[in-house]
């Protein structure tokens, strides 16, 4: 007997000691997480500030120039409007690539508001007609609103560059104490399971990170049935 609750009490301290070990990988983990977020929010404020702004001025000054022009000099004046167009092109470039590397939108005005605004921006880049609904949400704590941004986003991309899809459909949903972010598109599909062994880091990305905040990811569909992807996660991490 004396044996016999000793290894239960063994047991019980392996688990606890496992249980200790899996808090700490996903503190950790998320850790991880949060100083990249910060990293690229940093980023996308020094390329808006700094290049956007230098940008910004050089174009002004090339304009200026062109104005100074006398207008029998045709071949600088062309020389100048293609400098101009380039610099015009590369500063939205950089503005979009601040925007992409971290929204502004999602810490000023929250998830609803930067899921309206990928949408709208992956929908003209790419030519899909996208619908987004999104139910009433609670108060989300910000590190779950990143979350289930960059896990849309990845959705997104993905649709855009591998499906070829006419259509896709995001809705983000809350349902018993969690949210449900899903995305649905009507393209080439794919092998749900051989698309997260695939070796491109976004799906396998995105299954981890949701995972530690005890989350989870699920794929449906078949080559020439679209993919359906749903992204489950408690609205108080564990
Ligand atoms: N919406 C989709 N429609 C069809 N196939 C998809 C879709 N999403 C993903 N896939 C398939 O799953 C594979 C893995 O996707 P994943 O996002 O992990 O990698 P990737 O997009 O190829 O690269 P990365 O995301 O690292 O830039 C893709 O290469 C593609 O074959
Ligand atoms: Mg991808």
């Amino acid at each position: 007997m004396d044996e016999l609750s000793s290894l239960r009490q063994q047991y019980r301290e392996l688990l606890e000691r496992l249980e200790r070990n899996e808090r700490e990988f996903r503190r950790l983990g998320r850790a991880v997480w949060r100083v990249q977020e910060d990293e690229r929010r940093r980023l996308a404020r020094e390329l808006h500030d700094g290049i956007g702004q230098n940008l910004t001025v050089l174009k002004h000054r090339l304009g200026q120039l062109d104005d100074a022009l006398p207008a029998d000099r045709v071949d600088a004046r062309a020389a100048l409007a293609t400098a101009l167009a380039l610099c015009g092109d590369t500063l939205q470039d950089t503005r979009e690539l601040s925007r992409l590397l971290r929204p502004p939108i999602l810490d000023d005005l929250g998830l609803e508001a930067a899921l309206r605004w990928l949408v709208r921006s992956q929908a003209e880049a790419s030519g899909a007609r996208i619908d987004l609904d999104v139910d009433s949400l609670p108060t989300l704590d910000g590190e779950l609103q990143t979350l289930l941004f960059r896990v849309a986003q990845e959705a997104l991309n993905n649709a855009a560059k591998h499906s070829g899809a006419a259509h896709i459909h995001v809705q983000l949903t809350t349902r018993d104490g969690g949210l449900q972010l899903r995305v649905h598109d009507d393209g080439r599909g794919c092998e749900p399971e051989q698309a997260l062994q695939a070796g491109g880091s976004g799906l396998s990305g995105m299954r981890e990170r949701l995972r530690l905040y005890g989350g989870v990811l699920q794929l449906r569909g078949a080559p020439g049935e679209g993919l359906r992807l749903s992204a489950r996660v408690p609205l108080s991490p564990p």
